[in-house]
């Protein structure tokens, strides 16, 4: 079947109060984190939602074991421990709801009411929902051109300590990072590590996207957890990236005696491994070797959706140009427009033209000139009309007068640079 057909087969059920969002007929939508309906993978888990009820019959649908299904922790920590040439057992493995759920465990079970959660300057602005929402204040670390800065990690430490806040964790998206698509060089991961370990910190690290290199030659640098021995290093994982959000399914890896505290909460001594049926079923695809297959095939799809984006942003260049890097993975693109012009205006612009995406002003105060442009929701023709119709309206706009506020360094589009 083509995605096409795959499409068209998925459009009928694709609505408001079946799916979370949707955008009105005729915009292009390129705000939500998703993937395009023709990418999620309809046959591929109805056959492993089978063959997991075949393998497993009664036990598929009994309160599955609390930390877990076996076969999923052995899959998964066997695939970490190959990953990141560092040892990794199942003890180190508790399978979650995904990664939200995960970091409801961790903001409710680790932290309390009053303690701040260190994250970036830019941050993924559900995960600050999140963590507000279980009542924990945010405190944001300033980033460089490498990323988040361990002198700002120590400055905010230092703070915290002086207003008497008991800092609960350090949250990181290190690799292809929500929503700028950046990734933290080797060194840079080493220098938080250690400012860290100095403090006591424990540091979540939310790998949503690793599993998404675009680039077949470039594979991002060593995990946060791999490089710390899992010591002091909770990292999430989930399969709402690639394979379905609708799963709802994910792993968090940590030191076991940490896991086995986490796995002994009510919620899994009460309930049994969360979504148990599912569990079975993704490592039914991962021994099979569906999953990886179904990976790879998704990262050529993102790869040429991330260009044709790309390509097309770089005729909005003229008159005015706009700044982006490419980013080695993930499903987002950080634009910057090189004028300053107010957020709104831009936004309005882009609606306008039928084009939907989402503010920098959400993910933290310092994106408020820039914008997250997901390439993983629309085929590569549909980005390159988004770009297109973007590059008229913002042309269309009146001269600004306000010069460029930013002091970023980011490259403007002509320029092709990768983290
Ligand atoms: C960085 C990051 N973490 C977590 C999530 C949510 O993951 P899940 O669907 O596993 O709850 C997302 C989804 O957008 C994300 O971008």
């Amino acid at each position: 079947m083509t995605l096409a057909t795959a499409a068209a087969r998925h459009t009928r059920r694709w609505q408001l109060g079946v799916v979370q969002e949707t955008a009105e007929p005729g915009v292009i939508d390129l705000g939500p984190g998703y993937l395009e309906p023709a990418l999620l993978p309809v046959e591929l888990l109805r056959d492993a939602q089978a063959a997991a009820l075949a393998e497993f019959g009664a036990a598929a649908l009994a309160y599955g074991s609390n930390a877990g299904a076996a076969p999923l922790r052995e899959a998964l920590a066997e695939r970490t421990a190959r990953a990141d040439g560092h040892p990794c057992s199942p003890e180190n493995v508790l399978v979650t709801s995904g990664s939200s759920q995960s970091l409801y465990l961790i903001a409710t079970a680790l932290a309390s009411p009053g303690d701040a959660v260190l994250v970036d300057d830019l941050c993924y602005d559900l995960a600050q929902k999140l963590f507000t929402d279980c009542r924990l204040t945010l405190r944001r670390v300033p980033a460089d051109a490498l990323g988040t800065s361990p002198e700002g990690l120590r400055e905010a430490l230092r703070g915290l300590r002086r207003e008497g806040v008991r800092p609960a964790f350090l949250y990181l998206n290190p690799t292809f990072h929500n929503p700028t698509g950046r990734t933290l060089p080797t060194l840079r991961r080493r220098e938080l590590l250690a400012v860290a370990a100095d403090h006591g910190l424990l540091v979540v690290e939310d790998d949503a996207y690793a599993g998404l290199a675009l680039d077949p030659a470039v594979e991002p640098p060593p995990s946060l957890a791999a490089l710390s021995g899992h010591r002091g290093v909770l990292r999430l994982g989930t399969f709402s990236k690639t394979l379905a959000p609708g799963l709802r399914l994910g792993w968090l890896l940590g030191d076991p005696e940490l896991v086995d505290r986490l796995a002994s909460h009510g919620l899994f001594v009460s309930g049994g491994s969360l979504n148990h049926v599912a569990s079975l079923a993704a490592a039914v695809m991962i021994a099979s070797g569906d999953y990886d297959r179904h990976v790879a095939f998704l990262r050529e799809q993102l790869r040429s959706r991330r260009d044709a984006l790309a390509e097309g942003l770089r005729a909005v260049d003229r008159p005015e140009p706009v700044r982006f890097r490419l980013p080695s993975g993930g499903y987002f693109l950080w634009l910057e427009p090189a004028v300053g012009r107010p957020e709104a205006e831009l936004l309005r612009a882009a609606a306008q033209a039928g084009v939907r995406i989402a503010a920098g002003s959400r993910f933290g105060p310092g994106g408020a000139h820039s914008f997250r442009l997901a390439f993983s929701f629309n085929s590569p023709e549909r980005l390159a009309t988004a770009a297109e119709r973007l590059a008229a309206a913002w042309r269309a706009l009146p001269h600004p007068s306000v010069p460029h506020p930013s002091t970023s360094q980011l490259p403007t589009g002509a320029e092709r640079v990768r983290d």
